[in-house]
């Protein structure tokens, strides 16, 4: 049940800087927030309740890659420490410990994320469950703090989810490349991205009959309310899930039924919405596996690995730095 735990964002740093990108992107000509100020801990339950939609097809893929290719990946990688990038409930990170176990050289789990009391939660359940791991929280933004996560051993770092589309094309390149830079040649980087698919059925999974990504969505106003003061009224804004077929991306959009007027106290601002004015809250790229295998390649990767290719839903691709 104990873990050792690193914070590199405390709930000060979160409110100084959700401050400032609520300035940068809601004053903007075109309103925009960052998509990391989802995950707080309703968030986060509200993320782990879309894994689990008929709609959502990407969890479901992912673990059943994960299932069938788990024992291939880890003798490959041969990792003893398993580093997991936006680990969030560390659900389908138990295939791949497992798999690790079982060729011997499980030592160490890093689950990395910026949803601090959740990650804490799952952390917990999982160290109950894995009695010999060593299991060492790293609370911070994947876009920021890289540099901090421990180096030693022979590392896999998993970045699962898809989490990668959500990264606009110029902030991916320069995470990958960061990335590159804290990774020894022996380490390896287990990516999961979704695949370019059937328009209605990539909508469809933004989208679900139930309305639970609808409340995922619009819980960032409810975040904004609550650590900057704000007063939204979530229920005049409607979600919108859209594919951006030049992009090759789904967008996701908080839209004002009606013009109005929010103000933000605590970041100073008072931000007015037309009629129909749309704010975007997330990118979910989409990829094929050249472009995959392209962007590591920029980044300084080689691919070892690809598993999904064929199938078509998801892909799984396993690459080491190539210097
Ligand atoms: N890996 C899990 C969760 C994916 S959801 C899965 O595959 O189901 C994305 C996760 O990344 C969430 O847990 C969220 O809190 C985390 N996250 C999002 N942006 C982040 C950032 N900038 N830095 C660190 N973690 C982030
Ligand atoms: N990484 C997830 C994805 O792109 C995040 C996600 C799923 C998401 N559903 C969402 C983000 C709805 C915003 C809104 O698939």
């Amino acid at each position: 049940m104990s873990y050792t735990i690193d914070v590199h964002l405390t709930r000060d740093d979160v409110r100084q800087r959700m401050r400032a990108d609520a300035i940068d992107g809601l004053q903007s000509a075109s309103k925009s927030i960052p998509p990391v100020w989802f995950y707080d801990e309703r968030g986060s339950q509200l993320f782990e309740q879309i894994t689990r939609l008929p709609e959502y097809y990407p969890t479901r893929a992912e673990r059943h890659l994960l299932e069938t290719y788990a024992r291939t990946i880890a003798e490959l990688s041969k990792a003893d420490t398993l580093v997991e990038l936006g680990a969030g409930a560390c659900e389908k990170t138990r295939v791949l410990l497992s798999a690790l176990q079982d060729f011997g050289t499980l030592a160490t789990y890093i689950p990395f994320d910026v949803s601090d009391e959740f990650l804490r939660d799952a952390a917990s359940t999982l160290s109950s469950e894995y009695e010999s791991l060593a299991v060492h929280l790293v609370i911070g933004d994947f876009s920021e703090h890289l540099a901090e996560i421990p180096t030693e051993g022979r590392r896999m770092v998993a970045f699962l989810g898809g989490t990668i589309g959500n990264l606009d094309p110029a902030r991916r390149a320069r995470f990958l490349f960061d990335l590159n830079c804290t990774m020894s040649s022996d380490d390896s980087l287990l990516l999961g991205a979704d695949l370019v698919k059937d328009r209605r059925r990539l909508v469809a999974a933004y989208d679900d009959a139930a309305g639970v990504t609808a409340d995922f969505n619009k819980n960032v106003l409810h975040v904004l309310n609550e650590q900057l003061g704000g007063d939204f009224d979530p229920d005049q804004f409607t979600h919108v899930a859209r594919w951006n077929e030049n992009e090759q991306w789904i967008e996701m959009r908080l839209r004002a039924e009606h013009a109005t007027d929010v103000k933000l106290q605590e970041a100073g601002i008072s931000v007015q919405f037309a009629a129909h004015e749309e704010m975007l809250t997330e990118i979910s790229a989409k990829f094929t596996p050249a472009r995959i295998e392209a962007e590591l390649h920029d980044a300084g990767f080689v691919v070892d690995g690809m598993w999904g290719a064929d199938e078509g839903e998801f892909l799984l691709t396993l690459a080491h730095p190539f210097c």
